[in-house]
């Protein structure tokens, strides 16, 4: 094989692994549930989380709650197996309805950006975002819905 050729179908080689990889990495869906909304609170099984996977179980980072009871989505932070957080999707800056990116919620209007504990990290938006309590009840999750900060 000439030498141009070589570097030709290496790098052809290395574009279509990394596309690969990459389309195969955004592949992963964001879920939504609709959770048991009750009087108090919205209640969900940490089982939300789990995804099978060839050769194992892993957990998702963040589950979505959309419900007609809810006038803004609710992003669920799987923190580690004892710690989560619940932040309200509505950006702080104009009201924008957010978008969860991995550990990041995006605004597409004007590109605020919120870590997984409702933090601001980019503006405009200078308000971190609503959160509400999460209590771990064995393998239920908890969103007092009564209480926000
Ligand atoms: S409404 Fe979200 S950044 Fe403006």
């Amino acid at each position: 094989m000439h030498r141009r050729n070589f570097i030709r179908s290496s790098c052809t080689a290395c574009l279509s692994f990394t596309v690969a990889s990459t389309f195969l990495s955004g592949c992963v869906a964001t879920k939504y549930i609709s959770g048991d909304i009750g009087k108090n609170g919205l209640t969900i099984s940490k089982d939300e989380f789990k995804v099978v996977q060839k050769g194992g179980t892993a957990y998702s980072s963040f589950i979505i709650v959309r419900n007609d009871a809810l006038r803004y989505p609710i992003c669920i932070y799987r923190i580690n197996d004892l710690e989560y957080s619940a932040l309200w999707m509505q950006c702080t800056h104009q009201g924008a309805e957010l978008q969860a990116s991995g550990d990041v919620l995006q605004c597409p209007a004007h590109g605020s950006e919120f870590n997984n504990h409702g933090k601001v990290t980019t503006g405009p938006a200078g308000t971190d975002l609503k959160t509400f309590p999460v209590t771990v009840n064995n393998n239920e999750l908890f969103i007092d819905l009564r209480k926000q900060s």
